[in-house]
């Protein structure tokens, strides 16, 4: 069988560290499992501004669009943090997933349970968790028009976006939140802020005619302000979310606390018919770049997560999220999740442990 080809997009900060860990338990996971993968790099946002000029070549798009599925660690620093906003690293992302039409993000916050303690929340609360967040990736408040700076009556400098979605836009990301809810505990809340938004009153009317079709899946509306507070009060009350670009962002991020840290949330974005983009849900952390103190788990994660979504090798998935399991028994710990009587380690030396891990037969450990 013929070796998948995967383009690997290292980017910014913490992006060249987790990749390196990334594709080594890939590698080896792979190699246990009778599976071989072809890595071609790319550049994409600050990296790719700074070698190419633009933060998302066309070169790179092209080899994403032959490949089976793109790793991308995270884009974005200080560094460019003043740039024009049409190079900024971010933007490269956004050119990226629209270029690619990845319009269903799938971002799931489980509580592992070696990391209930690490969570901000008492452990009660978050034991057992287990939420997909279903995000809009390709539409919305990112990518409406008219955008952009002008000057109004007073003279005034003003900023502005626009927050709009298609029926057939809202169709297809709310048949993804239904299949995915079908395939879980059949509860599926819709997220928005149609007490307000136009933009949400017709995320709302079609997500519920879509539902029609969907006798068996629970669907529920819940206002967005609400669905932020219900998540820390109750988050096992949510089994699958469905929601906009924007609110799928923060509503992911908080999660990320649910669960112990943003460094151990992967996320899938992927289309009907091209290739994935398989991302942390963290950035590229600029505050710990280069120190060898970034958590690896959410990129092997997302590794992972491609395995599973978009090459069909399921197998190798579970491979490394058992290996991730069974260093997490021992006791390692990168410092964003380290607590009381634990091992701390660096970002190379928990890839190495996952790796060893990996390499093991299975049910050995
Ligand atoms: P961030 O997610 O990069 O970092 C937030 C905090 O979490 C920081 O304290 C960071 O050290 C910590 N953190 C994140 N990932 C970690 C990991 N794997 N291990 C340990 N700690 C981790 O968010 P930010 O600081 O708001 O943004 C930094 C840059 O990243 C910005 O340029 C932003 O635009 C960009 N960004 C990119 C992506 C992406 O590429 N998908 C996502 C979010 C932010
Ligand atoms: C994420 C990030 C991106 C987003 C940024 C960097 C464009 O925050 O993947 O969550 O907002 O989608
Ligand atoms: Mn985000």
């Amino acid at each position: 069988c013929r070796a998948h080809k995967i383009v690997v997009l290292p980017g910014d900060g913490i992006g060249p560290e987790i990749a390196d860990v990334a594709l080594r338990v890939l590698t080896s996971a792979g190699r246990a499992e009778g599976e071989e993968f072809a890595f071609e790099e790319g550049l994409i946002g600050g990296a790719a501004l700074d070698g190419a000029g633009v933060p998302c070549p066309e070169a790179t798009l092209e080899a994403c669009r032959r490949s089976d599925a793109v790793l991308l660690p995270a884009v974005g620093g200080y560094k460019w943090d003043n740039v024009d906003p049409v190079l900024r690293p971010e933007r490269g992302l956004l050119t990226l997933r629209a270029g690619l039409e990845v319009f269903a993000n799938l971002r799931p916050a489980v509580v592992l349970p070696q990391l209930a303690g690490a969570s901000s929340l008492k452990s009660e609360i978050v034991t057992g968790v287990d939420i997909m967040i279903v995000r809009e990736l390709v539409g919305g408040i990112y990518f409406g028009e008219p955008r952009g700076f002008r000057t109004n009556e007073n003279g005034e400098k003003v900023g502005y976006n626009t927050m709009i979605y298609s029926e057939k836009e809202v169709e297809r990301i709310a048949r993804v939140g239904f299949d995915m809810a079908r395939k879980r505990n059949k509860r599926l809340c819709s997220v928005g802020k149609s007490n307000v938004l136009e933009v949400s009153m017709l995320w709302m009317e079609v997500v519920s005619r879509i539902g029609e079709e969907y006798a068996d899946v629970e669907l529920t509306h819940m206002y967005i302000d609400n669905a932020a507070m219900q998540l820390l009060r109750n988050p096992k009350s949510f089994d699958t979310i469905l929601t906009g670009n924007i609110f799928g962002d923060i509503l992911s991020d908080e999660a990320a606390m649910i669960t112990g840290s943003l460094g151990v949330l992967p996320s899938a974005s992927i289309s009907n018919t091209g290739p994935g983009i398989f991302e942390p849900v963290h950035g590229s952390a600029p505050d710990i770049a280069g120190q060898d103190l970034a958590n690896p788990i959410a990129m092997v994660l997302s590794a992972a997560m491609m395995c599973r979504y978009g090459l069909n090798i399921p197998k190798v998935a579970e491979r490394m999220e058992n290996a991730i399991a069974l260093v997490l028994d021992q006791g390692y710990r990168t410092g964003d999740i380290m607590s009381d009587g634990m091992t701390q380690v660096g970002c190379k030396q928990l890839g190495d442990l996952i790796q060893e891990q990996v390499e093991a037969p299975v049910g050995v450990g």
